[in-house]
C-alpha cells in the first residue's frame, strides 16, 4: 500500500481543508517510522495538527522525537526567514543585526514569496542533512501542506523565482535548488487527499491537470478518505434489498419511526428502524462509490480509498489507519482498496 511513496524521500500532502490531510500524513508517518524508515513530518507555518495527533509540543526548527523514528516539526516562516539569513551572511554577527533590524525585518517580508521560498528551503535542509555514515538522515520527509487550492502555486514559488531572477545570484540559486528537488520525480511525491464527493473529486482531477502544466511533472497518488463502506456482502445483498422492500411495504412512513416517539417502539418497529438504518448506510456506501468510479477512471494516477472511522480522538483515527496502510488489516473486510491509473 505504500509503493508509491516507499522509494521517495520527499512527499507533499495537500487537499482541500478538512478532508483529512493531517490525519492521513500522521498516519503514513507512523506506518513508515514503524516499518523502520526514519521519517520526518512537516508541518508549514500553521496551527499544528500534529502536536495533537502525537501529543507533543514543537519547540522551534529543530525536529522533536515523537517515537523511536518519528520526527516532527512545525516550520515557522519567521524561523525559517532567519535560518535561510544565517546560510546566506557568513558573520553570525552580521545576521543577527540583519534580524534584528526593524526595517531590514519590514522590508524582507513584505517581499513576494519570502515565505514560500524560505520554508521550502528550510525542507531542502532537512532533505539534505546527513548522518555519521554520510547516509540521508531522515528516509522520509512528509510535507503536510496548509489548506487552500494554492498548493500548486505553493510549490511553483521558487521555480517562478529563480526565473524571475534569471538564475542569477544566490537567492536564484537557493530558489532554483529547491524547484529542481520538487520537480525531481525519482526524489519527490505529491499526494492529493480529497473526500468521496462531487466537488472534490472534480477539483482533485482537475489539481492533476494542474500539477503536470504548472510543475511540469505527474501528481503520483490520490487518497481518497472518509469512504463509507458498504455493511453488506454482494451475496446478501439481495435478500437484504428483498427485507428493505417489504419494510417500505409496511411501513410507508419508515423514516418517521426514528423521529416518532408516539408510534410505540414495539419489536416490529425495531426491525424496521434496524433495515431503514442498514439502508441508509448501503445509500451512502452506493453514492461514494459513484464519485469514486469517476475519480478511478478520470485520475491520471492511482487512488487508494481509506475509509470512514468512527473513533472520537483523532490520534485513535490515526492509529487505525497506519495499520491499514501498513497492510495489517486486523479488521478484514475494511481493507482499502486500490486502483493505479
Ligand atoms: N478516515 C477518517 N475517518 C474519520 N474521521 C477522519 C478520517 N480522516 C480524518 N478524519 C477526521 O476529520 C477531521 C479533519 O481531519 P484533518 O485535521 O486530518 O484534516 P485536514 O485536511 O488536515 O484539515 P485542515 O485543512 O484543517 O488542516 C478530524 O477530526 C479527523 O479526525
Ligand atoms: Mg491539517
Amino acid at each position: 500500500m505504500l509503493d508509491e511513496i516507499a522509494d521517495r524521500r520527499l512527499v507533499f500532502i495537500t487537499g482541500k481543508g478538512g478532508v483529512g490531510k493531517s490525519t492521513v500524513t500522521a498516519a503514513l508517518a507512523r506506518a513508515l517510522a514503524r516499518d523502520g524508515r526514519r521519517v520526518l513530518v512537516l508541518e508549514t507555518d500553521t496551527f499544528s495538527a500534529m502536536e495533537d495527533l502525537f501529543d507533543y509540543e514543537s519547540t522551534g526548527l529543530e525536529p522533536v522525537m515523537i517515537s523511536e523514528g518519528l520526527y516532527a516539526s512545525n516550520l515557522t516562516s519567521e524561523e525559517c526567514f532567519v535560518a535561510t539569513l544565517r546560510r546566506f551572511v557568513p558573520s553570525e554577527r552580521i545576521a543577527r543585526a540583519v534580524i534584528n533590524n526593524r526595517i531590514a525585518r519590514v522590508f524582507f517580508k513584505a517581499a513576494p514569496s519570502v515565505d514560500e521560498v524560505t520554508i521550502l528551503d528550510q525542507v531542502r535542509e532537512f532533505f539534505e542533512k546527513t548522518d555519521d555514515a554520510d547516509q540521508p538522515y531522515y528516509d522520509h520527509i512528509l510535507v503536510d501542506l496548509p489548506a487552500s487550492g494554492h498548493a500548486v502555486t505553493f510549490l511553483n514559488v521558487p521555480a517562478t523565482m529563480h526565473g524571475m531572477m534569471r538564475g542569477i545570484g544566490p537567492i536564484a540559486n537557493m530558489s532554483g535548488q529547491v524547484a529542481d528537488l520538487i520537480a525531481d520525480e525519482s526524489t519527490t511525491a505529491l499526494i492529493a487527499v480529497c473526500l468521496p464527493e462531487e466537488m472534490p473529486v472534480n477539483e482533485t482531477i482537475e489539481l492533476a491537470d494542474d500539477v503536470v502544466e504548472t510543475l511540469g511533472r505527474p501528481m503520483d497518488l490520490a487518497i481518497a478518505n472518509m469512504v463509507h463502506r458498504t455493511p453488506l456482502d454482494d451475496d446478501i445483498r439481495p435478500v437484504f434489498e428483498e427485507l428493505h422492500r417489504r419494510v417500505r411495504d409496511e411501513y410507508p412512513n419508515v423514516e418517521g419511526l426514528f423521529f416518532d416517539d408516539e408510534d410505540g417502539r414495539d419489536d416490529d418497529t425495531a426491525i424496521a428502524r434496524l433495515v431503514e438504518g442498514n439502508a441508509l448506510a448501503v445509500g451512502w456506501a452506493r453514492r461514494d462509490r459513484e464519485y469514486l468510479d469517476k475519480l478511478h477512471a478520470e485520475l491520471d494516477a492511482p487512488v487508494l480509498e481509506l475509509p470512514i472511522f468512527y473513533e472520537s480522538a483523532g490520534s485513535d483515527i490515526v492509529e487505525r489507519m497506519a495499520r491499514m496502510l501498513a497492510g495489517e488489516t486486523p479488521e478484514g473486510a475494511f481493507e482499502a482498496r486500490a486502483s493505479s491509473a
